[in-house]
């Protein structure tokens, strides 16, 4: 098939490369011509395992293009994917936005039929509006034929995403048009060759089947973060209660991991838009606030707790070891770390940080001065490069190589022997025998006898 995906994002990039995997011609478009720039050059613009190889691979091979301009790769296409952002406005709801703009596009261009396809997590009534919105388009030109749309949300996870897009778990197709329902059964098969896990429903259902989803993802998380906070105050230890409760078969262990809370592009921004449409129908959405107004406490604990070791935090410096919002990617949009980053700034401390990928992420979202003025500074190399002469260490993404550091050297080189867990990764016992002070989620926190600085 003759494919377009509009949008080379997470999505758009991985969806692209692995249609061109299964031997599809596909053009890759996106409005932001340096974007596109350096993928006509062979460079990946966003961290993703696995994706490189294979997206050069198929660009070598002449399956998949990039483009910047949508009108002259539109012809004689069987299918067009909308696959770009839908960020939260002021107000909390979905900016469809950008998805509408492309509608109309489609609406002036699009030379003949084709199935176009949204892939954005988005409102249900989209896919009806995206219709109309091209429908009009049509109409005005006096085209003479109709197109259908599709939902096709996506739930691939950064940081395993070609993975997840070539084995889904399921691939949900919202459709009301027989025809263009065949072609999405088809274009999937090869995905599917395992166990068929392609539902076709309405276009409402495939919309609300998404937010509700990542809605449920994010109550686990929030939920087990409650439990945490009681578990601290009641000297119990979270990581126990996680076992005995994620080894009920009607439970599971995925997603009950309390730490400082979740982040990223999508449960933020989709438990928002979920509370918006509830208020929009007149309804109260008593879970889903609790889910956020819980996340929101989380996201400030890292900051809490080192208060409680350190005290002021006016002229101290801080480690921190992880920016991307989880492992496996470079982005950072609402990720924890950028927060306390920002409430460490603001409180006068300077704060020394590494990521092994996501720091060029924030070179380009945070403000210029933090890095100007010397209060930020980012190593992409060395974590234990940003130890040195600080108060205490932060730990907010659990990348592998934060699994199991050399503790003998961050205790030599940190000022004092503080460490903030964000994600749980150490056992408490073993950090103060190691003699460091130690604050974890849901577990106690642990004190080594000495705050003086000693040598490895
Ligand atoms: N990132 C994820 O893990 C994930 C998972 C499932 C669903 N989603 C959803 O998929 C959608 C895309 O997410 P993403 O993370 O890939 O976004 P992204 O911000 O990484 O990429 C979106 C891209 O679309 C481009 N774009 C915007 N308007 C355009 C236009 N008119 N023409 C051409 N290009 C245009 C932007 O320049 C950008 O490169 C969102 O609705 C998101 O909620 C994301």
């Amino acid at each position: 098939m003759r494919i377009v995906v509009i949008g080379s994002g997470y999505v758009g990039l991985v969806s692209a490369t692995c249609f061109a995997e299964m031997g599809h011609h596909v053009v890759c478009v996106d409005r932001d011509a340096e974007r596109i720039a350096r993928l006509r050059d062979g460079e990946v613009p966003i961290h993703e395992p696995g994706l490189e190889p294979l997206l050069l691979r198929n660009h070598q091979q002449g399956r998949l293009h990039f483009a910047q301009t949508l009108r002259p790769v539109l012809t004689n296409i069987d299918l067009c994917f909308i696959a770009v952002g839908t960020p939260s406005a002021p107000d909390g709801s979905a900016d469809t936005s950008q998805v509408l703009a492309v509608a109309e596009e489609l609406g002036r261009w699009l030379p003949q039929r084709c199935v176009v396809v949204n892939k954005s997590t988005a409102p249900v009534g989209t896919a009806e509006r995206i219709e109309r919105t091209i429908a009009r388009g049509l109409t005005q030109r006096e085209a003479g034929f109709t197109v259908p749309v599709v939902s096709n949300p996506e739930f691939l996870r950064e940081g395993c995403a070609v993975e997840d897009f070539m084995r889904p778990d399921r691939v949900i197709i919202g459709c009301a048009d027989d025809q263009a329902r065949q072609t999405m059964e088809a274009l999937y098969a090869p995905f599917l060759r395992k166990q068929p896990r392609l539902m076709v429903m309405g276009r409402r259902e495939a919309e609300m089947s998404k937010y509700a989803a990542n809605a449920m993802l994010a109550t686990r998380i929030s939920f087990m973060n409650e439990m945490a906070s009681l578990c601290e105050q009641l000297g119990v230890d979270i990581e126990k209660v996680r076992l005995g409760v994620g080894s009920d078969s009607r439970i599971g262990y995925d997603f009950l991991y309390a730490g400082c809370g979740y982040g990223g592009s999508c449960f933020p921004k989709d438990v928002r838009a979920l509370i918006h449409t509830a208020q929009r129908h007149g309804l109260p959405s008593h879970i889903l606030q609790a889910v956020e107004e819980r996340n929101t406490i989380q996201k400030a604990g890292l900051f809490v707790k080192l208060q409680q070791q350190l005290g002021a935090l006016d002229g101290r410096t801080i480690a921190v070891w992880g920016l991307a919002f989880k492992p496996g990617t470079d982005d950072v949009r609402e990720a924890p770390a950028l927060q306390l980053i920002a409430s460490l700034l603001e409180a006068g401390a300077v704060v020394q940080a590494h990521d092994p990928v996501a720091t060029a992420s924030v070179l380009r979202c945070v403000p210029a001065h933090w890095l100007t003025s010397g209060q930020l500074v980012l190593h992409a190399q060395d974590p234990y490069a940003v130890l040195d002469d600080a108060d205490a260490l932060v730990i907010p993404t659990e990348w592998k190589p934060f699994r199991q550091p050399d503790w003998q050297r961050v205790r030599g080189l940190l000022r004092q022997p503080v460490v903030i867990d964000g994600r749980n990764l150490y056992d408490p016992a073993q950090m103060q025998a190691l003699g460091f002070h130690y604050s974890s989620f849901g577990r106690p926190s642990v004190t080594a006898g000495d705050m003086q600085r000693q040598a490895a």
